[in-house]
């Protein structure tokens, strides 16, 4: 449910804002950065299961305490956020933006293998590769979309996507 939820907060932020090619000025970001609190806000007056709604304010935080609204660290953080935070940077990296093309699978593990235990947790990001590992069943792995890029395309995604961190 929170992943389905989770970016509902951007209703209130202005479409052009949100397909802008280039970086965000400060006060885009600013803007950007309310989706949490604002989905917070529509969604915990509404009895739903479990904590979505808090799920869904923390999607954004990270483990260093970098993350936003509310700059939470560690397990401040509820479990369920931690795992929404990778699965959503792993999705967002993965897909295509009307401002960048897919950054790619490669590009996103090892966004999350080297910030791991910075901005991601441990045990999440650990079982994230693991179900994109060796391990993974082949039927499974042939049913997850992936966009594919060349190896030249690596180090520059992952030079453009460093640029755009944190992002929205
Ligand atoms: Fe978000």
């Amino acid at each position: 449910m929170a992943g389905t939820l989770h970016d509902l907060g951007k209703i209130a932020i202005p479409s052009g804002l949100l397909s802008k090619a280039g970086n965000l000025n400060p006060v885009e970001f600013a803007l950007i950065k309310t989706h949490p609190q604002v989905a917070y806000n529509i969604l915990e007056p509404i009895t739903l299961p479990g904590n979505t709604a808090k799920i869904i304010l923390q999607h954004h935080e990270r483990i260093n305490g970098s993350g936003y609204p509310q700059g939470l660290k560690g397990e401040e953080i509820l479990l369920e956020a931690r795992i929404l935070g990778v699965a959503d940077v792993l999705e967002a990296m993965c897909s295509h933006r009307p401002y960048r093309a897919s950054l790619g699978q490669a590009a996103a593990l090892d966004e999350l293998i080297r910030n791991k235990e910075i901005l991601y947790d441990g045990a999440v990001v650990e079982t994230c590769l693991k179900l994109y590992g060796k391990d993974l069943p082949a039927p499974l792995a042939e049913t997850i979309p992936l966009p594919q890029v060349s190896p030249e395309d690596g180090p520059r995604a992952h030079k453009i996507f460093a640029q755009m961190r944190p992002w929205p």
